[in-house]
């Protein structure tokens, strides 16, 4: 039988007298029992632990040989370098929970330093939120990689598509700004399908056993494919731009990319190919003048006058022809989609229809 760890941090112990509007009125001799009941009926044993000390957790999580850690650290999830590196160092899966909605509290409150270690955090759903983590340990896992994440709809559009095609796996954020711990997660714990944004796109290239030639040539990954241990990269990226700029005809248009990341380098390679006179607008301009250079693009420093179209590849919000933020354009949205649907179909070998999804996420 598999084991895991449910370990809970400082005042913990008070669960049910402290704070209920925010913690809720169950013990946490009751929390411990509802979980123990769900991991058994989900075929795992839960060992159970909870300190207030910060050096007892540490050495709770060296001493114990597990499957996997549920935590709910408390507060030292705020500040607890140590109580990171205690659980990265245990390369073992870990989800961070939280009874509380930890990003609407107070300010120092809303970063947990120690969930980089974990595969995902789960905040906000109280007891409930501990189900739904010891479920997730019975799950094949995907992952969108980046940092930040708070804005990314990949879990969604991705979980949408699972169940469509009948698949258990579930997609969930895994936010860090140190691309290698993320390589070294995918590859220890067998991620089958990992999204990449921002700021990752370009620096996971050289962390991969191979890549894609398309992908190679841009400079640029969005999707990683886990095939037995090896990590292939690919650009879905390119199929999502080209079918966003369909019904524009650019030959000979002057089309003003900003930017100049991994996303930019996708859209300048595909205005190449349809013949636009590219101008790049950055703010690091040697990034600029790099891939100016590589697709005869020249580089500005201000918008040009004349210019047919925008295409804003940076977080900026601005007036545009093409907005890369999904959030606040049609055409952003439908490259989310159709290169999010493309990651699906490369790992599951299955395609989707769209429409149904450009509606779901409107
Ligand atoms: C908590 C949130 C922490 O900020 C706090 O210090 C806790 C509980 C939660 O479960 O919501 O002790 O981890």
């Amino acid at each position: 039988m598999k084991k895991l760890l449910l370990i809970h941090g400082p005042n913990l112990n008070l669960l049910g007298k402290r704070d209920s509007q925010h913690y809720g009125t169950q013990s946490l001799a009751d929390l411990e029992a509802k979980c123990t009941e769900k991991a058994k009926e989900l075929g795992f044993e839960l060992v159970a632990f909870q300190s207030n000390h910060e050096g007892e957790l540490i050495d709770f999580i060296q001493a114990n040989k597990a499957s996997g850690i549920l935590i709910n650290p408390g507060a030292l999830s705020h500040y607890s370098y140590a109580l990171h590196d205690a659980l990265l160092d245990t390369q073992l899966p870990c989800i961070e929970v939280h009874l509380s909605d930890i990003s609407n509290r107070e300010s120092w409150r809303k970063k947990s330093v120690t969930a980089p270690a974990c595969l995902t955090q789960i905040s906000g759903k109280g007891a409930e939120g501990y189900l739904e983590a010891l479920e997730l340990f019975t799950r094949p896992i995907n992952a969108v990689i980046g940092n930040p994440l708070e804005k990314s709809w990949s879990p969604k559009l991705h979980n949408s598509a699972y169940k469509e095609l009948g698949i258990k796996a579930v997609l969930v954020k895994m936010e860090n700004e140190n691309i290698q711990v993320l390589v070294d997660r995918i590859r220890h714990q067998n991620i089958a399908l990992t999204a990449v944004t921002m700021p990752h796109k370009e620096n996971i290239i050289s962390l991969l056993d191979e890549v894609d030639p398309l992908a190679k040539e841009i400079g640029a990954v969005n999707t990683v494919i886990n095939k037995d241990g090896q990590l292939y990269g690919y650009n879905t990226d390119i199929i999502g731009i080209e079918a966003a700029l369909l019904d524009l005809d650019l030959k000979g248009k002057k089309v003003l990319i900003i930017g100049a990341g991994g996303a930019a380098k996708a859209v300048a390679h595909v205005l190449k190919a349809k013949g636009s006179e590219i101008f790049i607008l950055n703010r690091t301009p040697h990034k600029a003048a790099a891939l100016a250079q590589k697709y005869g693009a020249k580089v500005v420093d201000k918008i040009p006058k004349n210019i047919d179209h925008i295409i804003n590849a940076t977080p900026q919000e601005m007036d545009c022809t093409f907005d890369l933020n999904y959030h606040r354009n049609q055409r952003g949205l439908k490259m989310f989609v159709i290169q999010g649907l493309e990651q699906a179909r490369l790992w599951t070998g299955k395609s989707l229809d769209p429409v149904k999804y450009l509606n779901e996420l409107k």
